[in-house]
């Protein structure tokens, strides 16, 4: 659901007929693209289209984390895929502009309350040794919702004058799929002791492990649970000096996760690739590429993350996408001088630039921007740190989204540059900063991560929580 939204917005505002409809102004300019190739889609308008549903998801994943503690993870994600099918219903059947962008903002609450649950629902239920892979399937489904999209605008686009409404509408498919997947499945063990249903939990653990002996396992969440329980205001505690290393950590591996760019490619594929001349099918075509090689390089991080660990898989990432984004801008630099577009070959090795870079980002920033931050906090302040970093996301999300299409006119080739030199900042960051979480019991982190680091543990002296770290030996 959230890939099909991320997948969708470009697309559409690449289609004339929604341009006509609601931007006129925005068709009026790409007509006189001639102009300035870089500039013909730079409009705050056309821009809060996409990034409202960012700015809507970003407040409502506190209200998401209060639900998601007090209620469950299960009712959460209920709520999420309410949110959405109502959006997309309301944003397929929109007569004005106010009514697509409340459709957005349905959207994005929909998206608030999703993403807060379902990778914490994953890491919960999933055995140690699998936790990275289960929780990538989040990721990886993203980029499936993204490719879907990225061909249902394809379709949609030469269906004249309301191909764009069934590309928006069309995200009731994968809504309704949500709808029912939130009815049938359980709730998780940490949330039915975290909530004092014990027996439930226990049960509910066996019937997940597929065995009767799990009272190692159970001990620690329960020891985690108690831990949680004696925090009266989970966001206070996570202010605590103790709090601050998962919080920096999670809340940076979703700012860096936006500063590598990108959203920039997945919501202005269509329009980039316009940019450096293809016409709009070729661009449209270029954008479900593009997404292809982002589902399949997923798998690769699936099959990884638990047997090379998260680090490495971070630091290859940034050296080939900082040679893809330099290479990119380099290209342009040179060879896009206002309105004219690039020769077939480089326009052909601009896509293929793009692909490098996506691939690498598929395999880390990509699905770990979402895992670490959903393991590294002990069950006291999960929901709260996690929402934390959830919203880090919106909001550099948002950020993005709304400022692109300005950069790139601004900032033309050298916007690639700009991402390029994030990317080193957040290379050094994992280099000196992150810790590895590969194998770790997700409630025994404190002591076998932030205790032993040898930066992060100054900050652990405060920290008065039970984790259940006992049992480790027993579980591992
Ligand atoms: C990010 C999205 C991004 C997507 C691309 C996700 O992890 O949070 O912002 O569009 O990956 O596959």
């Amino acid at each position: 659901m959230f890939g099909y939204d991320i997948g969708i917005s470009g697309g559409v505002t690449a289609m004339d007929d929604f341009l006509i409809k609601f931007f006129p102004a925005v068709y009026q300019r790409k007509l006189r693209a001639k102009e300035d190739n870089y500039c013909k889609y730079d409009n705050q308008y056309l821009q809060l289209f996409t990034s409202s549903l960012y700015l809507a998801a970003l407040v409502s994943s506190f209200a998401a984390s209060k639900m998601c503690s007090k209620l469950g993870r299960k009712p959460t994600i209920f709520v999420a895929s309410a949110f959405f099918l109502c959006g997309s219903l309301l944003s397929a059947a929109a007569q004005r502009i106010w009514m697509i962008i409340l459709a957005r903002v349905l959207l994005g609450v929909g998206v608030g309350f999703g993403n807060e649950a379902v990778p914490l629902f994953l890491s919960e239920i999933a055995p140690v040794q699998h936790r990275g892979a289960v929780n990538i399937l989040f990721q990886l489904f993203i980029t499936i919702g993204i490719l879907f999209a990225n061909l249902v605008n394809y379709g949609a686009s030469k269906i004249h004058p309301w191909g764009w409404r069934l590309s928006l509408g069309l995200a009731s498919l994968p809504a309704a799929f949500l709808f029912v997947g939130s009815v049938v499945i359980i709730e998780t063990p940490a949330s039915l002791v975290e909530r004092n249903q014990e027996s439930q939990g226990l049960s509910t653990l066996k019937k997940i492990r597929g065995v009767e002996d799990v009272d190692a396992e159970f001990e620690q969440i329960k020891m985690a649970c108690e831990a949680a329980r004696e925090v009266k205001d989970p966001f206070k505690t996570l202010m605590k000096r103790s709090s601050m290393p998962p919080l920096i950590i999670g809340v940076m591996m979703q700012v860096f996760q936006q500063f590598t760019g990108i959203n920039a490619i997945m919501f202005y594929a269509p329009v980039l690739f316009q940019t450096v001349g293809f016409k709009n099918d070729a661009s449209l075509l270029s954008s479900v590429i593009t997404g292809l090689v982002n589902v399949f390089s997923t798998l690769v991080s699936i099959y990884g993350v638990d047997r090379v660990g998260r680090r490495k898989l971070l630091l290859q990432a940034c050296v080939q996408m900082f040679i893809s984004q330099t290479a990119i801008g380099a290209i342009l630099l040179v060879h896009l001088k206002g309105s004219n577009s690039l020769d077939e070959g480089l326009a052909g090795l601009v896509v293929v630039l793009v692909c490098l870079f996506v691939m690498s980002f598929a395999w880390s920033w990509g699905p770990l921007g979402w895992l670490i931050p959903s393991e590294t906090f002990p069950l006291e302040i999960r929901t709260s740190g996690f929402a934390c970093a959830v919203s880090s996301n919106m909001l550099f999300t948002f950020i993005i989204a709304q400022a692109f299409l300005s950069m790139m006119c601004h900032m033309r080739a050298f916007i690639f540059f700009f991402f390029a030199a994030w990317i080193v900042v957040m290379g050094l960051f994992v280099l000196f900063l992150l810790p590895e979480t590969k194998n770790v019991p997700i409630d025994a982190m404190v002591e076998r991560v932030w205790k032993q680091h040898p930066v992060w543990k100054r900050f652990m002296d405060d920290y008065d929580g039970k984790e259940g770290v006992k049992n480790v030996g027993m579980i591992i």
